[in-house]
């Protein structure tokens, strides 16, 4: 099978496309046919071996996965001995966590993981624009436990995780700025955003307004900076790691009324679950900004290494069910 493999660390050029032996699915395993995956911000840097501090997962020296790719829509075509959750041409999706493994035609998961039926009313490439950046906007609003009519501030808006908590925040009732620059406007507005900040032109930290939940999904602000605007009981919510937060949680659940929350999203099954039912309940639509093939994987992370995309990047890998 075809498959984009990764032996050292580095830009996109460290990607290539080479033909590996298929894998074979095992007991309580299925073999899923890959029609689409996706680059996230998280893997563009996993493929420059960063952040450091995850080396001893990722591989010291270069990548312990031959195959990396942690998102997949696709079809299953093989059950392992034993395996019974799904049928054979089955739609499903799911996340790989760091087996990795979905940058290729083919993939083997546990039934019993990340992995779920996909919404019958979308594309594949659709799909797989659920799997990182919705399930784990989810994730973190179900730690805040954002409530109706609470107001949130959503930093980094235009993203994957940003444009997923727009949409959910609103589904639940609460009352959303959005903070992203001045040419993704109308796009969070589109999603349901009563308020958005240019965060070139202001600084929503100093504004006088208040926010129950202020969502940092792309780690430019902070728990200290944004603690002024936050009403009593307030959250801070962090999706990405770093010194300071990870000092800031402990300390602010010991001796502050706000709090600073940190997780890590791995474990998707019940997220991918309750996303498939809003969509499929028309209740939330993923974001794909550009669809590439295969072949132009090196073309799909540069875009990516940009910082600058909407939503999801897809990667399309086959169009048919061989
Ligand atoms: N904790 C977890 O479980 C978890 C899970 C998944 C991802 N992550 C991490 O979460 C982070 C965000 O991921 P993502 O995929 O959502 O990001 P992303 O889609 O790559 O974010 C891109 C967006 O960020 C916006 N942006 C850039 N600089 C900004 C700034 N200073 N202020 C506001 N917006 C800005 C850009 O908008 P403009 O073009 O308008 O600037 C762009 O639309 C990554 O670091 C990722 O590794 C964590």
């Amino acid at each position: 099978m075809k498959a984009v493999v990764q032996y050292r660390y580095g830009g996109p050029e460290a990607l290539q496309i080479r033909d590996i032996s298929c894998p074979v699915p095992r007991k309580g395993e299925i073999l899923v046919r890959v029609h689409a995956t996706s680059v996230t911000s998280s893997e563009a840097k996993m493929r420059q071996g960063l952040p450091l501090y995850g080396r001893p997962i990722l591989g010291w020296f270069g990548p312990r996965r031959e195959v990396l790719g942690l998102e997949f829509a696709g079809t299953v075509v093989q059950l392992g001995p034993g395996a019974r959750r799904f049928e054979i041409g089955a739609g499903v999706f799911g996340f790989t966590g760091m087996r990795c493994g979905a940058w290729a035609e083919y993939l083997v998961m546990s039934e019993n993981d990340s992995v779920e039926r996909m919404p019958q009313n979308v594309s594949f490439e659709e799909a797989v624009a659920l799997v990182d950046g919705p399930t784990t906007a989810l994730f973190f609003l179900e730690k805040a436990h954002l409530c109706p009519s609470e107001r949130i501030l959503v930093n980094g808006a235009s993203g994957s995780i940003g444009t997923a908590a727009v949409q959910l925040a609103v589904w639940m009732g609460a009352e959303v700025t959005a903070v992203c620059s001045r040419a993704n406007h109308e796009l969070v507005r589109s999603l349901g955003a009563q308020r958005v900040i240019d965060y070139h032109t202001e600084d929503f930290t100093r504004e006088r307004e208040s926010w129950d939940v202020v969502f940092d999904s792309v780690g430019t602000s902070s728990f200290c900076r944004c603690r002024p605007c936050l009403r009593p009981s307030g959250r801070f919510l962090s999706t990405v790691l770093g010194v300071k937060i990870l000092a800031q949680v402990p300390l602010a659940a010991l001796f502050c009324e706000k709090k600073a929350i940190f997780s890590m999203s791995i474990d998707k099954r019940r997220e991918l679950a309750r996303l498939r039912d809003l969509v499929e309940a028309g209740l939330h639509k993923p974001l794909v900004d550009r669809i590439f093939a295969m072949e132009d994987i090196r073309k799909a992370h540069a875009y990516v290494d940009t910082g600058r995309k909407k939503g999801n990047v897809v990667v399309r890998i086959a169009q048919d069910n061989a």
